[in-house]
């Protein structure tokens, strides 16, 4: 009999080590045999850690299983999927799951993370086999046609980036994984490593074959230490099997790949400063030109692409570019691993196709707050995205529809707040953030932040209040149009859209409710 009992931090940060040794300690007492499998995590985290059975209906779940459960389970006969307070049912007819559309985490949580054969198994590696027999324009034809867009947060056609890299001509060319996954409420990509690391090898070596690439890093943040035990595991083991090294497969093609550690800075993860960081120095931002598709690590042309946009390869090169391409709307095409986080119920990872909206996320999946209260206002895009208020829930989640309001659906982070939440305490947050975060080469990020935070703090606290709001709408302006990069340029999104949409938490009482 299989047990699962999954390896992910969020299943390990509420005891799964402890309940998968308890199982253990429990079958050698009663003399039975189970295997125990760690698997990833299916992404319901409200009910973690999530403990499975294999049975011959399919997979039974219980959740959320802690230590002093164990006995109990083993009592009621678990083992063969028999009911219990925790029994959830067949884990794939759980709601949650069952109405997802699991395209690019369609392995997620069902296998072992490190085991090449289940990989295998469940379509992994069938892309590299068919990319390898393929030209390199034709892969990135496959890559444009797919309509994938960059999954980091920019949605930059990925497409478009690798035949940049394609046509460079040059002696070593270099795939780097932006892993510095660094948005609130945020977790796609630490899953995705620690769930199911071989499919972003499998697409890195994939993007090293149609540009010509032969080394690959992936740039991981500190934060993320079993993302990294999981990817250097899976390197080891893909090398093992040939996946990856001088001769991939005996097709003559090379691809090595390693991983480095980012040191806990967030503007290390846009790309120029974590090139900088990469190489060795402190990670302040490059201008652009040029791209670092032309002149990126070591001054070589580098492919830089997130995590998410990397794993969604394999799929769209074993499948083909319709397939992908077939799931979404308007031009945001194929599917989104979204996270649901914050002030939220029932939190975790929800992969749909664009075009799903807000409302459904929050009451369809999340079922509302955490704590039962009216739920006020939606950060979308992490700590750089705006506040949608009530009126912007029902837009479709597609990358035009949100920068029409203003919004940004970047890198796919949800986080909730409810009626409690003062919008103005977060405006201040988010400057106070760019303040502390800033790689200080720009004027309007390193020294606009600072002076935001004490404007915001002065219509806080009504002093001179009309004037102040003027000042912070111009510093606003400048820091959006004269910034450098997304850290200072986007600060004013969030900052912005809590004045407009909630101005009574800033002390102004507008016109229309005054009358009211
Ligand atoms: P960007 O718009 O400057 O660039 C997007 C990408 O396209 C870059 O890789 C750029 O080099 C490339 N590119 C642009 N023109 C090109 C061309 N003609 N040929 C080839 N490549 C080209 O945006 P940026 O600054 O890279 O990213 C900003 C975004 O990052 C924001 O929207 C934000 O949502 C997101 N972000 C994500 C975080 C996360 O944790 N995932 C953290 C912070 C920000
Ligand atoms: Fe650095 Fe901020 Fe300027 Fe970006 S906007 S280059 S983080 S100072």
């Amino acid at each position: 009999i299989t047990v699962y009992v999954p390896r992910d931090s969020a299943a390990l940060a509420v005891g799964a080590d402890r309940v998968a040794r308890r199982i253990a300690e429990e079958a050698a007492r009663r003399g039975l045999d189970v295997q125990l499998v760690r698997n990833g995590s299916r992404g319901l985290f409200w009910l973690e850690p999530l403990v499975e059975v294999g049975t011959p209906a399919g997979r039974v779940a219980y959740g959320p299983v802690t230590v002093t459960d164990v006995a109990g389970l083993f009592d009621a006969g678990f083992l063969a999927g028999a009911a219990h307070a925790l029994h959830l049912g067949l884990t794939d007819e759980i709601p949650y799951l069952k109405k997802q559309e699991r395209v690019t985490f369609a392995r997620m949580g069902i296998t072992d993370p490190l085991s090449l054969a289940d990989y295998q198994a469940l379509e992994g590696y069938a892309g590299l086999r068919r990319a390898l027999a393929m030209a390199p324009a034709d892969i990135v034809q496959q890559m444009l046609d797919s309509g994938l867009r960059g999954r980091g947060g920019a949605a930059f056609p990925a497409g478009i980036k690798w035949k940049t890299v394609l046509a460079t001509s040059a002696a070593q060319k270099y795939i780097v994984c932006n892993a510095d996954e660094g948005d609130s409420g945020t977790f796609s990509d630490r899953m995705t490593m620690e769930g199911d690391p071989f499919m972003l090898i499998e697409g890195m070596t994939i993007a090293g074959i149609a540009t010509g690439a032969t080394q690959g890093y992936v740039y991981v943040r500190s934060e993320y230490p079993h993302a990294i035990a999981a990817l250097n595991a899976a390197i080891a083991r893909a090398e093992a099997a040939g996946f990856l090294g001088e001769d991939i497969l005996g097709s003559g093609h090379a691809f090595r790949l390693e991983v480095r550690k980012g040191a806990g800075s967030y503007v290390c993860g846009e790309e120029t400063a974590l090139l900088e960081s990469l190489e060795g120095k402190r990670g302040i931002v490059r201008a652009k030109p040029p791209l670092p598709a032309i002149e990126g690590l070591f001054g070589q042309p580098t492919l830089i692409n997130n995590v998410i946009t990397l794993a969604s390869v394999p799929l769209i090169l074993a499948r083909g570019a319709e397939f992908y391409r077939d799931f979404g709307v308007g031009r945001s095409r194929g599917t989104l691993p979204m996270q649901l986080a914050g002030n939220i119920k029932h939190g975790g990872l929800v992969e749909k196709a664009f075009g799903v909206t807000l409302r459904e996320l929050l009451y369809d999946y999340g079922g509302g707050s955490a704590s039962g209260r009216p739920i006020k206002a939606v950060q979308v895009g992490g700590p750089l995205g705006a506040y949608l208020p009530e009126s912007q829930w029902d837009l479709p989640l597609d990358y035009e529809a949100y920068a029409a309001v203003g919004g940004t659906v970047g890198h796919g982070g949800i986080v909730v707040h409810d009626d409690t939440a003062d919008l103005s305490k977060l405006a201040r947050y988010a400057m106070e953030f760019c303040a502390i975060e800033s790689c200080g080469k720009c004027t309007p990020c390193r020294i606009g932040s600072t002076r935001g935070v004490e404007v915001i703090d002065k219509i806080r606290a009504d002093q001179n209040r009309p004037q102040q709001v003027i000042l912070l709408r111009d510093l606003c302006n400048t820091m959006v149009h004269g910034s450098l990069c997304a850290m200072g340029g986007m600060t004013p999104f969030p900052v912005l859209s809590a004045l407009d949409h909630f101005p009574e938490d800033f002390g102004i009482v507008t016109p229309d409710r005054e009358a009211a």
